[in-house]
């Protein structure tokens, strides 16, 4: 995720910008750069990489400036690289900007500011967003702070926008609407960032500012106003807390801070794409190859590990759906044997790293074999993201925690999209369906607020009742089938307890043997066209003396009587539902590894991103 950093006051700007972006790097990035105001001319640099790269391009210039801003960037629109990376020059070069977020209607903007003339350096959202701050504060002959307030109440998306202007040598211009701002109060200094930890040396009293909240700020003095112009009195806050906390975001692992980033990042993948009162889903990747898509025989979902249960998951919903006829292959294995590709086939890449090796292999050859390859990946201008003809990103955000789990959620939302807009298309779907679907889908982010809100208590206590357990069965059917492997996969990577997922059905064909008192077995066992079915694998399990942990639909109180221990998630549609009954597996794996002292940031073994075979 973009971090941002800024300074004003009487101290040289360049190495407290530094310093503070190495202090966000734990957030994950893949360029950076500065921008200083000296003299009313702006210093520009930037770089893909690393800061310390960044650090090497700025080597024997003079950097005297006491205000400026930082930015390290991951990368939204545009592929990472030193013309995407931040501060962007308006057209003009008088202002620079940084901006953490995603513009929605970018798109839109651009075209107007092309028709006038305007010429684009980069392929991001921010820097229409700056060239159109720019033609503003030029026609209506207005402040920057004017211009910005007025362009804010155009654009939709998320931002945290910095600014500095030639004509306002010692002011940076902020403003914030669902990307984090915090504002560090100095002796006669200010420090900006988007949490606290790149100020922490300097001040502890800061402000956080809020959604709609524009920011002027000089050495000595802020002023915060709302987005109508009214003043706003900024409220300073003592902070207690140390960096690695701040890091984490509060939380002990990245892994529950990722787990409880889930309302946020399926929202951030819905952003731009779902229209819910209009019904509609725009995938303008999906656009590009929707004639190759409606000649393909076939889909072939390819990828590893959790995407590849993402993809298990798309299979079910995509056949449902979309009436195609759809393959999921372990791209380990579809890359050694000699599968039978050809042009007509549409292959669909999961990948959250982009980096897979196993995958990307595998879609070199089908590649070559004439294939059309849709990518649904996390990260930007990745290997897979490149080799693809067209896709979608995820928008989850980095993963820094090793096991997936924001990643996967955002790939199921992405696959969820893709069924339901090529359902549409295809009129597989009724008009009833397909609205009660978008609808649905948009109160995900509630519903999963809510498991958190209602059963986290429940699930550590289930956690800790079972923590010595040294084997796990899960169970599910149909669209919880592939939840049910995902959770077996995230505890034995998380707590090194051997764990297998099963079809449930499969059981009596000779799991069924494993079963004792001493055996915990996880149904997946929400409300769907199999429940009955589920109930009654249970009632053979319970009949044999089996442990029975079930994840159960919200009231559903004939289950709850059965099982042993039970998790409520709230009712939904099952195509929307498996979104829900992964959220309580995520936290089961993560606080039985805690209760075991281990490292679930890091398991032992594993690595983020597997580039060997
Ligand atoms: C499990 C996990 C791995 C990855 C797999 C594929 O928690 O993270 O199973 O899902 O290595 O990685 P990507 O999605 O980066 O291709």
């Amino acid at each position: 995720m973009c971090g941002i950093v800024g300074y004003v006051g009487n101290k040289e700007a360049y190495p407290i910008i530094i310093d503070g972006l190495k202090k966000l790097e734990y957030r994950g990035y893949d360029s950076s750069g500065v921008a200083l105001l000296h003299d009313h001319s702006i210093q520009l640099f930037k770089k893909k990489g690393r800061v310390s790269a960044l650090e090497e391009t700025v080597v024997g210039e003079k950097l005297t400036a006491t205000i400026g801003i930082g930015h390290t960037r991951w990368a939204t629109h545009g592929a990472p690289s030193d013309r995407n990376a931040h501060p962007h020059y308006s057209n003009s070069k008088s202002i620079a900007m940084i901006h953490n977020g995603i513009i929605e209607n970018y798109s839109q903007l651009k075209a107007e500011l092309i028709t006038k003339g305007y010429i684009f350096h980069s392929d991001t959202d921010s820097e229409v967003l700056l060239n159109f701050i720019e033609d503003i504060k030029i026609n209506n002959n207005s402040t920057l702070e004017e211009a910005v307030r007025i362009a804010l109440k155009r654009v939709t998306g998320a931002y945290v926008i910095l600014l500095i202007d030639i004509d306002l040598p010692d002011t940076i211009i902020a403003a914030r609407k669902g990307s984090p701002l915090v504002i560090g109060i100095g002796d006669n200094e200010h420090f900006l960032g988007s949490d606290a930890s790149p100020m922490l040396a300097y001040t502890k009293d800061v402000v956080y500012i809020n959604d709609y909240e524009l920011a002027i700020i000089t050495s000595n003095e802020l002023i915060l106003k709302n987005i109508g112009n009214e003043r706003v009195t900024p409220f300073i806050q003592r902070l207690d807390l140390n960096l690695s906390q701040i890091e984490k975001g509060g939380y002990e692992h990245f892994m529950l801070k990722e787990i409880f980033e889930q309302p946020q990042t399926i929202n951030d993948s819905f952003r731009g794409r779902l229209d819910v009162s209009a019904h509609s889903i725009t995938l303008s990747g999906l656009d590009t190859v929707l004639t190759k898509l409606d000649q393909a025989q076939r889909i072939v979902i390819v990828g590893c590990g959790t995407s590849w249960h993402a993809g298990l998951l798309a299979e079910y919903i995509i056949e449902e759906l979309c009436r195609i006829n759809v393959e999921v292959e372990y791209a380990s294995e579809f890359r050694y044997r000699n599968p039978i590709i050809t042009d007509k086939d549409f292959i669909i890449a999961v990948s959250q790293s982009g980096e897979t090796a196993d995958t990307l292999v595998a879609l070199e050859k089908a590649k070559g074999k004439g294939a059309t390859i849709f990518g649904v990946v996390n990260v930007v201008g990745s290997s897979i993201a490149r080799l693809a003809d067209a896709g979608m990103y995820t928008h989850a955000g980095p993963e820094i925690g090793v096991a997936s789990t924001k990643a996967f959620t955002a790939q199921v939302v992405a696959l969820i999209l893709f069924a339901l807009k090529v359902a549409n298309h295809k009129r597989t779907i009724t008009d009833e369906r397909y609205k009660q679907l978008i609808e649905q889908l948009s109160e995900v982010p509630t519903m999963v607020e809510w498991i958190f809100a209602t059963q986290l208590e429940k699930i550590k206590h289930i956690a800790y009742k079972y923590a010595n357990a040294k084997d796990f069965l899960y169970l599910g059917r149909g669209y919880n089938f592939p939840i049910a492997l995902e959770g077996a996969l995230k505890l034995k990577e998380i707590s090194y307890i051997h764990a297998e997922g099963y079809p449930a059905a499969e059981m009596k064909h000779g799991p069924i043997a494993l079963v004792d008192d001493t055996l915990p077995i996880v149904f997946v066992a929400t409300k769907d066209s199999y429940h009955e079915k589920i109930v009654s694998n249970m009632q053979e399990v319970k009949a044999r003396e089996g442990r029975v942990i079930a994840v159960i639909s919200v009231g559903d109180e004939l289950t709850k009587d059965i099982a042993d221990d039970y998790i409520e998630v709230p009712y939904a549609d099952e195509i929307i539902s498996p979104l829900l009954s992964t959220i309580p597996l995520q936290l089961l794996s993560y606080y039985i590894g805690v209760s075991k002292g281990l490292n679930v940031d890091m398991p032992r073994n594993l690595a983020k991103s597997v580039t060997v075979e």
